[in-house]
């Protein structure tokens, strides 16, 4: 009879052992190593608001949304968004809340330089940055300042914007000191300003999608100038990109003991089938989507990856072009470009895959027939409320290390990734997905060797999210932009990344122990 009982507890024990085994995603802990951090971002646009309070210039994007509407998805805009420009306080007490190392945010360049020069500096605009730097220090945050996030300076807008060479020109101006002669104080800009105060910047936010929606496309400005403006606005970002690299190198870095790099996207291009042709497609959208601006920092080469300086030469030349569409840099450009980086900030969210599709010659030109890749998603991927956002965990490890094999192992921020949904406290979709995608991460950086430093959540809050407005939410924090004062509520992922924040561990989400902060907060029928 004993004998029998003690039998039973042993095969359920070896039972319960085999279960728990066999689900690692949900039972394993993983731990992330000690000097990791975790942070969450947000971009100026998206959250300040006080598009025209103290002093403060006309961006492009608020000419752009105010002029035509109709073409943001809820006829919305950033006015007043969250109103961080009045409220960082709360942003700041939500970040303590969620114990997270760093904060990622952006600064406006019309709110600082309010026509885009910097003959004119907008004193009320250098104090709200440095009380929301001072107030992440004193709450034991580091902040990580993006200088670009697509907000350009209307009157530089009219000027060609991004397309016209000498932007590159005003942005180091804004960027830093101008030496003139007037005083010092008047002209105290990013650098100057900030600098001792902050450790880690960022030049520019994704300028393949603000060069290539924006300038090629629906973004603000709007052009829809594929395959020609996208092209101009890349070889200006990266010479701008350069030039305040190397005036951070020379001027500040050793004083400031600082990091600066630039953020670029990549979602991971898998090959739709296994055929050469395939493979080839898949690298090819690779080296067009992310190359053309990795290749020239980051590649020990240099220049525009061969692959498109072969195809984007060639196609013009068919079309007639007297020159090249893809501008040419010159051999001082090519060495100030290589090796302009402290750190590579990474934004990923989802996966494609990549069959060929070549089309014959013709005009006007394109981006995607320069490329000749026809893009697809699996309809049985898991989706969000974006259509270009579906939930593939496993190609953000695939896409760690491609980008170890290619550049050389560079030391990666993960300055952006996260998922939209509808309105709702209990996002666990939203807990899956960052599970997932940390699961992902926690193997590139263990088993593969990635040189991965931290990890930012896209978004602290809801906020405003480009052409589709406030109808696609990626916040912790839900935000009420019916209410005044913007109400934040916590969701369900923002007690787990707080957990995982503070621990540095992932707590397994079907086991996740929601704390105080989430309980106190949510609605009676959200009480877990
Ligand atoms: C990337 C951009 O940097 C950010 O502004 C945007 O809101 C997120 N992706 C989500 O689409």
């Amino acid at each position: 009879m004993i004998m029998d009982a003690l039998w039973q507890s042993v095969i359920l024990l070896i039972t319960f052992w085999t279960s728990v085994r066999s689900y690692p995603g949900v039972y394993s802990k993983l731990c992330f190593p000690k000097d990791f951090m975790f942070g969450v971002a947000t971009a100026a646009y998206q959250i300040e608001g006080a598009w025209n309070v103290s002093g403060k210039g006309e961006g492009m994007w608020d000419r752009y949304t105010h002029t035509h509407p109709e073409r943001v998805f809820d006829h919305s805009n950033g006015d007043i968004a969250d109103d961080s420009y009045h409220r960082y306080m709360d942003d700041v007490r939500l970040l303590k809340e969620l114990g997270v190392k760093f904060y990622r945010f952006s600064i406006s360049w019309p709110r600082v330089l309010p026509t885009g020069f910097a003959n004119e500096i907008n004193p009320d605009g250098v104090k709200y940055y440095k009380n929301l730097i001072d107030e992440l220090h004193y709450n034991g945050i580091e902040p990580l300042v993006t200088m670009y996030h697509w907000d350009l300076p209307q009157p530089l807008q009219d000027l060609g914007g991004w397309t016209n060479p000498i932007m590159a020109d005003y942005f180091q101006e804004y960027a830093k000191e101008r030496t003139t002669h007037f005083t010092r104080l008047r002209l105290t800009v990013l650098l100057d300003a900030f600098g001792s105060r902050v450790r880690f910047w960022l030049t520019f936010n994704e300028p393949l999608t603000f060069c290539h929606d924006g300038y090629g496309g629906d973004d603000a400005p709007g052009h829809r100038a594929s395959g020609l403006e996208d092209y101009l606005c890349g070889h200006t970002v990266l010479r701008a990109h350069a030039a305040v690299y190397r005036m951070f190198q020379q001027d500040y870095q050793r004083w400031l003991n600082g990091f600066m790099g630039i953020t670029l996207d990549l979602a991971w291009i898998e090959p739709a089938s296994p055929s050469q042709e395939d493979e080839e497609a898949a690298e090819r959208t690779r080296q067009f989507f992310f190359g053309w601006f990795a290749h020239p920092i980051f590649s020990t080469q240099g220049d525009y990856p061969p692959i498109m300086r072969k195809r984007i030469d060639d196609i013009s030349s068919r079309q007639n072009f007297t020159r090249s569409r893809l501008p040419h840099f010159t051999p001082q450009e090519v060495t100030a470009l290589r090796g302009s980086f402290d750190f590579m900030g990474l934004n990923h969210y989802t996966t494609y895959l990549a069959t060929t599709r070549e089309v014959p010659v013709r005009l006007p030109p394109l981006f995607d027939d320069d490329m000749g890749v026809k893009l697809s998603q699996k309809p049985d991927w898991p989706k969000s409320k974006s259509n270009w956002l579906k939930v593939v965990p496993w190609g953000f490890r695939k896409t760690l290390n491609w980008i170890k094999d290619r550049y050389g192992n560079p030391p990666v921020l993960v300055t952006e990734n996260g998922i939209s949904l509808d309105r709702g406290l209990d996002d666990a979709r939203r807990v899956h997905y960052i599970d997932g995608y940390l699961r992902a991460l926690h193997a590139a950086l263990t088993l593969d060797g990635c040189r991965v430093y931290g990890y930012a959540y896209w978004s602290l809050v809801d906020n405003f999210e480009w052409m589709r407005g406030y109808s696609e939410r990626f916040g912790l924090y839900e935000v009420d932009f019916s209410s005044r004062s913007r109400t934040r509520t916590p969701r369900r992922s923002a007690a787990y990344f707080a957990q995982l924040a503070r621990s540095r561990c992932l707590p397994a989400p079907a086991l996740a122990n929601f704390t105080r902060l989430q309980r106190s907060r949510l609605p009676a029928k959200f009480a877990f």
